[in-house]
């Protein structure tokens, strides 16, 4: 295939698991290579939300995400958590964006405070010193201070925090037209071309 760009998607443990495999899933339909990371905790989440058993060991889960979603060759990657000599550990080798979604406010506070403690901490980190986009979308309610603070912080770094806040103005007829109202500001994000939803203005039956 010929990858027009690469992009490192993040799931970690906060509810919102739909818009992450959704997100997952328009990627692999896009020309772009996924490299794909996931928490303990969203493992808990995809169970808790979706039915859905990702594997611990990356190797299974790549084999269930491609008879799943049907990627082209070598288009999916999945790294572990500890997984190091992955190209997004290091700052030679990053991808062109990152998204965390859904994204929660303990992997937010890591990212902000530069912990890198694990993969996803540590490729979040590179994107940042590299100044390549990086996507956050935090779920979360109420916000607290600490909270604000980080994302405030992320944001003057240079990432996009970009709530998981579906709006209603174009009727959603269901779930997943509104899982698809936050996926698509993402895809419009990374500059990746989708038909979720028509765009504001364009169509008279909007209103
Ligand atoms: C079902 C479920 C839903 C959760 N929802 C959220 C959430 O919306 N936002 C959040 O910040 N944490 C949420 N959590 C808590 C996080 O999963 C927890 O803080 C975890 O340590 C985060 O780890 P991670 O950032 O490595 O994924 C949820 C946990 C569970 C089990």
């Amino acid at each position: 295939m010929t990858t027009a760009r690469t992009v490192t998607l993040a799931l970690t443990g906060a509810s919102g698991m739909p818009y992450g495999m959704r997100l997952l899933e328009c990627l692999l339909r896009s020309p772009v290579r996924v490299y794909l990371i996931y928490s303990q905790a969203a493992q808990i989440v995809a169970r808790q939300e979706m039915n859905l058993s990702l594997p611990a060991r990356a190797s299974e889960a790549a084999a269930l995400l491609t008879q799943r979603y049907s990627p082209q060759e070598g288009q999916l990657r999945v790294f572990g958590r500890e997984e190091w000599f992955a190209p997004v550990a290091s700052g030679s080798n990053p991808a062109d964006a990152m998204v965390i979604c859904p994204c929660t406010m303990g992997t937010l506070a890591a990212v902000a405070s530069g912990l890198s403690d694990n993969l996803i901490e540590r490729a979040a980190d590179v994107m940042l010193k590299e100044r390549r986009p990086l996507i956050l979308v935090p779920r979360e309610t109420p916000l607290s201070t600490i909270h604000l603070e980080n994302m405030l912080r992320l944001s003057r770094a240079g990432a996009t925090i970009l709530p998981a806040n579906p709006g209603f103005y174009h009727h959603p007829d269901g779930v997943d037209a509104i899982v698809d109202f936050v996926v698509s500001r993402i895809l419009d994000q990374l500059g990746i071309d989708h038909e979720l939803m028509s765009r504001w203005g364009d169509q008279a039956d909007d209103d």
